[in-house]
């Protein structure tokens, strides 16, 4: 298909290269092309540039591979019905994209009340979490926050959402959006493995009872960094002391809780007021796909706005475009269903199960090695590491971390990436696909000892 050659992940040249070369793509005032003429121009200019999400070697983020029966869904979506805001649009969809829901609630074991509704990204599901978790508390206080706005609370400088210190960062960005400013995010410390420290947890929430008015907490079913599994019951226990809304952002790691020797690890996840999810992280569908679930239907009446042509409130039929903000909306659960259909759940299972089973592997082998430091044990499929050769000054290892990574992704050969953990440089491999496995990764360690060994003094 494309003229890559087989031992590069992606054509390894500068953004400049780049640039150059795409520009025939956006020569706008030029005559129109052929869908032959056009197909080359694009496996000529473009593809050698694009990112291989199907090779071992691609071990840096949570990009999948879609696989057949998603590619059929995606098809029959785009010849027929892209958009599914409601009954008027796509009376299958709709229908569709509420069973969907529905059956994905009974699959992850939510509490039997709980429906879903299918979002962009995990970005805005947290943000919508939040809102309505606002909502909530405004209600409590006596007033409509949709009409009032945050000023509708006595003093809206103490309100206050608690997350992690490895919370993802769309979590600021909810906060800035819905008015609160990232003043109002409180942040608690992790533990040795990267997931919250409850402890601390309860001391912040004790420090704060008297200035602050805590009104959602957020634990991380796999963070970003480390992918590691914030446990559940603890903070449910504590959101029902406070009253606080529990969220919890499982926008990379829910996706596990269908294994059963990782579901564990998610357990206390039906106590959960809301829970978001991307399956395009690594259920091998296209992006978009995310999802965002409320323990009680009922909550997603929050989100209500009808309007005289679309949307209307006499309208009896399923309307999923009532339950968030777009009034476009693709048709991403039939990617979904088509592709869990086609693989049946074993293998879905199965395909889930491989990476995260390698990544336990790759640790193990990594605490065998005397020039590697891991900085957490794995939760899930992300391992974060420090190669530290013997003799090498300490307060140089960032560096080197960093120049690895650099050299590694210029090559063009493997992806890897990078993260901080307590303030240090670490070397972060992800397996998102079954095809990235332990030999794979043993490989990219090698290559990293090897320019360990022959970096040029920085
Ligand atoms: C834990 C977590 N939450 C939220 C997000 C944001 O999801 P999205 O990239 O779909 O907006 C990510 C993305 O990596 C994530 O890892």
């Amino acid at each position: 298909m494309s003229n890559l050659s087989e031992d590069r992940i992606y054509s390894g040249a500068s953004s400049d290269q780049v640039e150059e070369d795409l520009q025939p793509l956006v020569a706008f005032q030029d005559e129109g092309l052929s869908l032959e003429e056009l197909n080359k121009l694009v496996e000529e200019r473009l593809l050698p540039h694009l990112m291989r999400y199907d090779r071992t070697t691609f071990q840096s983020m949570f990009n999948a591979f879609p696989e057949e029966g998603a590619h059929l869904g995606a098809k029959i979506a785009l010849t027929y019905n892209q958009g599914v805001t409601n009954w008027q649009v796509s009376p299958g969809g709709a229908v569709l994209e509420e069973l969907c829901c529905r059956a994905l609630c009974r699959l992850l074991g939510l509490s039997s009340g709980a429906e879903g509704t299918v979002m962009y990204c995990g970005t805005y599901a947290n943000q919508q979490a939040l809102y309505i978790a606002l909502h909530r508390r405004a209600e409590q206080c006596g007033f409509n926050l949709a009409e009032e706005g945050v000023q509708g609370f006595p003093d809206p400088a103490r309100l206050a959402v608690v997350i992690s210190a490895e919370a993802h960062f769309s979590l600021k960005h909810a906060v800035r959006t819905l008015g609160l400013g990232q003043r109002s995010l409180i942040t608690v410390g992790v533990d040795e493995n990267r997931r919250i420290d409850v402890e601390q947890l309860r001391e912040t929430l004790e420090e704060l009872r008297r200035s602050r008015d805590v009104f959602c907490i957020v634990v991380t079913a796999g963070t970003t960094s480390t992918g590691s599994v914030d446990p559940i019951p603890p903070v449910a226990d504590i959101c029902d002391e406070l009253g606080a809304w529990l969220h919890v952002d499982g926008a990379y790691g829910l996706a596990y809780k269908l294994v059963p020797a990782w579901s564990r690890l998610f357990a206390g996840l039906e106590r959960a007021d809301s829970v978001s999810w991307d399956p395009h992280k690594q259920f091998g569908v296209p992006i978009p796909s995310s999802l965002l679930f409320l323990r009680r239907s009922e909550d997603f009446d929050r989100m209500v706005l009808f309007s005289s042509y679309f949307n209307r409130p006499d309208a009896v039929e399923p309307n999923p475009g009532l339950k968030s903000v777009p009034s476009t909306r693709p048709f991403t659960a039939l990617p979904l269903v088509t592709s869990i259909r086609h693989q049946g759940l074993v293998a879905v299972v199965e395909r889930l199960r491989a990476p995260l089973e390698a990544i336990r592997d790759l640790a193990a082998y990594l605490e065998d090695q005397a020039d590697m430091e891991l900085c957490h044990r794995p939760d899930t499929g992300i391992l974060c590491f420090r190669v530290i050769p013997e003799g090498y000054a300490e307060d140089r290892l960032d560096q080197l971390q960093q120049y690895i990574y650099e050299r590694i992704m210029r090559e063009g050969e493997r992806s890897i990436s990078l993260t901080q953990t307590d303030g240090r440089t670490a070397l972060r491999l992800v397996a998102i696909s079954p095809a990235v496995t332990t030999e794979a990764m043993i490989e990219t360690i090698e290559k990293v000892r090897g320019i360990a060994a022959t970096e040029p003094v920085i």
